[in-house]
């Protein structure tokens, strides 16, 4: 058992496989929107492979020569891959939010990021200026016949899914305020006795302050509200993602501090005033999908986390009740500086992102941990049908080398139930995003079966200075089909998959 993030295993001849130049290409702006039938594909696109799969992530990296001060402020940009009988439709379109179009209009940054993008002029021209830009660009989902592009510091932006279209923002038929956050990491509860077996699309709110108020939704399948509930918690609660098991939602509230002046007075953006206390404790939050129940706030050693894997209750050999949280964890914030430029991050002193398996007691309330992996990992996922359940297998983007700290271009399969892995890599020119597992149709997701299905993920290919869509076959890891791309899209966030086509082809 490791209690602690364990540093790297030392890295025998590495060689870097990646050059900056490649990395930086994948960073610049896409200006333009299309829609066609993708004619350029290597392999064969399964044939049972039906639905879409929607994609959100900064799109500009700057708006008339002006960069942005992070990726993470970057506009909201949508991609969706429609797949029927072996062909792909592509379509890719801006979400129309106010910031966006004032500032296309403007040919210049009107808006000051939450990730350090500033007014030009200095602090002068920034100072108590506190107007964030909702720029809609972390997730999307389609649910209840809405298709919602997420940002987790206000309300989402509605879609036509049909042409990529804004409709406005979405306030959920009333059940969100103007700006009322509304996170970018929902789960879709495959469904338990609680739910009566039925499919939940679940979601929070927070509200962070001196204490932090964390709201919860549950919507039923035709999009209508099932249960709300509101907890609130000591202290600025920093929270990105959250992981549901069929009785609980967790939550790791991170050991950060929050000191606004700095964005108040014009000199930083609010994401750069989280400060990391390496001496203070993780809270792990556990909060009963019943809200009759109370809450548990469980304490763990000091790490950062950004997203979860999965999340399982059991009962032990020893038959103590015990949740089991799988979560990519950093030794510490990895902060954004005013005076940094992204472009030239020095990989090797970027704290890493490691898969670490937490094991709560229910009743005694100890939290301990152990590495799963130490390779420096992102976006995990999962079969959405093991969401909440014991889960065996995930796929996560990884390094290529094992040793060292780079950007994402590998991913991994890990059996979790023999610890076996398989790795395909797209070094040296090619860059992952977020992997997504999509199920093979009428998939039984049990034992030998939880990787039949696919492997899809957005490659920025640096040899063509293009985006290729590569899916893989999830069994044995390999490349079935590579969708070229007339463009490039810039490194995304997260997507989605949903089994709806839309009238793609009729
Ligand atoms: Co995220």
């Amino acid at each position: 058992m490791i209690s602690t993030p364990s540093p790297l295993p030392a890295a025998a001849n590495t060689v870097d496989r990646f050059s900056r130049e490649d990395w930086q290409r994948g960073y610049q702006t896409q200006p333009q929107e299309t829609s066609y039938w993708v004619e350029d594909i290597q392999g064969e696109i399964p044939a049972s492979l039906r639905g879409t799969l929607f994609r959100n992530g900064p799109g500009t990296l700057d708006v008339g020569g002006q960069r942005f001060h992070h990726p993470f402020d970057g506009d909201g940009m949508i991609c969706a891959f429609t797949f029927i009988d072996g062909k792909v439709f592509f379509r890719n379109r801006y979400v129309r939010t106010p910031g966006f179009i004032a500032e296309q209009a403007a040919g210049k940054i009107l808006y000051r990021g939450v990730f350090g993008t500033q007014r030009p002029g200095g602090p002068l021209a920034n100072a108590f200026d506190l107007k964030l830009k909702n720029i809609a660009n972390t997730g999307v989902h389609y649910w209840g016949e809405r298709l919602l592009a997420l940002w987790e510091a206000a309300e989402p932006f509605r879609l036509d899914p049909v042409s990529l279209d804004t409709l406005g923002p979405d306030h959920l038929d009333g059940l969100l305020s103007e700006g009322q956050p509304f996170s970018a990491h929902p789960r879709i509860d495959p469904g338990s006795p609680r739910t009566g077996g039925q499919r939940r699309f679940v979601n929070f709110g927070v509200k962070a302050g001196l204490s932090s108020a964390i709201a919860l939704y549950e919507f039923h399948e035709d999009g209508s509200l099932a249960q709300e509930q509101t907890r609130t918690v000591p202290g600025f609660a920093f929270l990105h993602d959250f992981v549901l098991t069929e009785n609980y939602y967790c939550f790791f509230q991170n050991p950060v501090k929050f000191n606004p002046l700095p964005f108040v007075f014009g000199l930083k953006g609010a994401g750069q005033c989280l400060a990391f206390d390496p001496k203070g404790k993780t809270q792990m939050l556990l909060i009963p999908r019943d809200p009759a129940q109370p809450m548990q706030t469980l304490e763990t050693d000091s790490c950062f986390v950004f997203h979860h894997g999965n999340a399982f209750e059991r009962v032990s050999d020893q038959g103590r009740p015990q949740l089991v949280v799988d979560s990519i964890c950093y030794p510490s914030f990895p902060s954004v500086e005013p005076g940094a430029d992204f472009m030239e991050t020095n990989f090797e002193e970027v704290p890493p992102g490691q898969l670490f398996r937490f094991t709560a007691e229910l009743e005694g309330g100890s939290v301990s941990r152990e590495a799963l992996s130490l390779r420096p990992c992102e976006f995990p996922s999962l079969h959405p049908a093991k969401v909440g359940q014991a889960a065996r297998y995930y796929y996560i983007g990884v390094t290529d080398s094992p040793a060292a700290n780079a950007p994402l271009q590998a991913i991994l399969k890990q059996d979790l139930e023999t610890g076996a892995t398989q790795t395909w890599s797209a070094a040296p020119r090619g860059f992952i995003s977020e992997p997504l597992f999509v199920p093979a149709p009428n998939s039984k997701a049990d034992g030998e079966a939880e990787d039949e299905g696919w492997v899809l993920c957005l490659i920025y290919n640096a040899a063509r200075h293009g985006s290729d869509l590569v899916i893989l076959q999830a069994q044995s890891l390999t490349e079935v089909a590579r969708i070229r791309l007339q463009q490039h899209i810039p490194y995304g966030l997260h997507g989605s998959f949903t089994a709806a086509t839309f009238g793609v082809g009729d």
